[in-house]
């Protein structure tokens, strides 16, 4: 029989990517096209709609053709797209302007009102179960309103990243449950906008699009699509999801039981959910999930992977020479010393890593970075091992509250990914504070695309279902906790907790300090 094979499609950032995977898991090819970022004023982020369809194009075209399969047998596609943004079309589904991306910060006065209108920001929570952050699209569209009525009175269709994609590979105007719940406009609990909600924003739920499970097929290509790229017309283009949920689809988290941890630039603790959990501090972003009737819940703490790489930029420039001098990564050189000088613990220093502030498990701007115990016995590489150590304290910390929630959940293992995970001695680190084991699996690397891929065999059948198609998963790499080195952390951990509350009041102070 000829192969079956999945398109999975990402619209990141930075880049688009298109993958080609077959059914036993196995990436054939995969391509990727980089476009730009416009920040037209501090603290806007925009991109080109056209721009992420150029290259989703170039990189599906490049993906068939790499992966030497006949192009018939891609059954299915699936879309990952960058969350929260806002793509207005006009009644000709002509884009009115440039898109606004989820770090687009222009909208705190929108999000303040969105609060208000819903009665506080408890309320809020009983409509859509998260809190408006900036980033949300919900506040990108009440700022269309009231700063470019002109464009806003031209809209008959607001879309996220990805269903735009969507819409120019099929034709159809929709969405999925796990971009949608990242709105700030959606009720998560029941899987749908959320009517009340918009009608006190003034809002037409006519400008949103139809909403669908992620794994649902929203329509089909078209021949056009065919004609610049070589993908067969009529190919079914499943609900896929926004990146950061169907990122963790892709590593298995469908299931509960497994805990996701990413180290990136910031970092994020997630899991699956067997039923809807109420996000009663607003401290998480609980979303519907790639499944129907499960739910994901992340926390992110900010300065993760970029807490290492702020000390690398300014703490190292020795070791910056070296790597230069030797031709090699200057990580590798931090981490040999930690090997050879500083066990776990680091000689009991403590870091605490808020060092653009904090999301989570504290939303405070104000709070900021802070190394506790530093005496005469400390060494460099102290430094370095305590920053990967208060990161992992941080994930720990949400982790712990996110467990608490409920009596039922309980985690067996750790799923690692982003640019922190290949690193040995972080993953060590990790397990011995989690005490949990800590895998790496198979498609991790490619990120939302391959979650996409997983949701779309789901719904073309490839799969019976989302679960089933995360058996497909390897496992890479395992590591497994020490109780020595646990014992030590658990001491740290107590202290690492026990900081910010103490803190906070000079943390406060600090920040009025001009
Ligand atoms: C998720 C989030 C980002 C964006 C961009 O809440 O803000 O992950 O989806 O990738």
């Amino acid at each position: 029989m000829a192969k079956e094979c999945i398109l999975g499609i990402d619209i990141g950032t930075s880049a688009c990517k298109s993958i080609v995977v077959d059914s036993e898991g196995n990436l054939l090819a995969s391509a990727t096209e980089e476009y730009p970022l416009y920040t037209p004023q501090p603290g806007w982020a925009e991109q080109n709609p056209s721009d992420w369809w150029n290259a989703t194009v170039n990189t599906i075209k490049k993906a068939i053709r790499e992966s030497n399969i006949a192009p018939d047998s891609i059954k299915g596609v699936g879309l990952s797209g960058q969350m929260h943004g806002l793509v207005a079309l006009d009644k000709n589904h002509q884009v009115i302007r440039p898109a606004f991306l989820w770090n687009d910060q222009r909208t705190l006065k929108q999000c303040m009102e969105i609060i208000e209108a819903a009665g506080g920001a408890s309320q809020l929570l009983n409509y859509t179960n998260n809190s408006m952050l900036p980033g949300y699209t919900g506040g990108k569209i009440l700022w269309l309103k009231e700063q470019e009525p002109q464009n806003y009175e031209k809209a008959t269709i607001f879309l996220n990243p990805k269903d735009y994609i969507r819409y120019r590979m099929t034709g159809v105007i929709a969405t999925e449950v796990s971009d949608a719940s990242g709105t700030g406009l959606f009720d998560v609990k029941n899987r749908k906008w959320s009517e009340s909600l918009l009608q006190k924003l003034g809002i037409d739920i006519n400008l949103l699009p139809k909403c669908y499970e992620s794994p649902e097929i929203t329509g089909f290509s078209t021949n056009e699509v065919f004609e610049s790229t070589g993908l067969p017309e009529r190919t079914p283009v499943a609900g896929g999801g926004g990146d950061s949920v169907i990122q963790t689809t892709g590593t298995g988290l469908i299931k509960e039981g497994i805990l996701g941890l990413t180290i990136g630039t910031a970092g994020i603790i997630a899991m699956g959910l067997n039923s809807f959990k109420f996000n009663s501090t607003g401290k998480f972003q609980v979303f519907c999930n790639n499944a129907p009737n499960k739910w994901h819940i992340m926390g992110v703490t900010l300065a993760a992977g970029g807490s290492l790489q702020w000390f690398k930029n300014n703490m190292c420039k020795n070791e910056l020479e070296a790597a230069k001098a030797t031709n090699t990564n200057v990580y590798s050189i931090l981490e040999d010393a930690i090997e050879k000088e500083s066990p776990p613990g680091s000689n009991n220093l403590v870091f605490l890593p808020y060092l653009i502030g904090e999301r989570c498990p504290y939303p405070d701007p104000n709070a900021s970075g802070v190394f506790l115990g530093v005496t005469l016995r400390h060494k460099h590489s102290d430094f370095t091992r305590s920053i990967m150590e208060g990161v992992s304290f941080s994930l720990k910390q949400i982790y712990e509250m996110i467990v608490t929630m409920d009596a039922n959940l309980s985690v067996k293992e750790i799923r690692i990914s982003g640019g922190g995970s290949g690193s040995l001695l972080w993953r060590k680190i990790i397990a011995d504070i989690f005490q949990l084991p800590v895998k790496t699996v198979s498609g991790n690397k490619e990120g939302g695309a391959y979650g996409a891929v997983l949701v779309a065999g789901a719904g073309v059948g490839i799969w019976g279902s989302v679960e089933e198609a995360t058996n497909i998963l390897k496992v890479e790499t395992e590591v497994l906790p020490e109780p020595e080195n646990s014992r030590v952390y658990n001491g740290l951990f107590e202290v690492y907790k026990e900081l910010y509350p103490v803190l906070k009041p000079a943390f406060d102070k600090l920040s009025q300090i001009k």
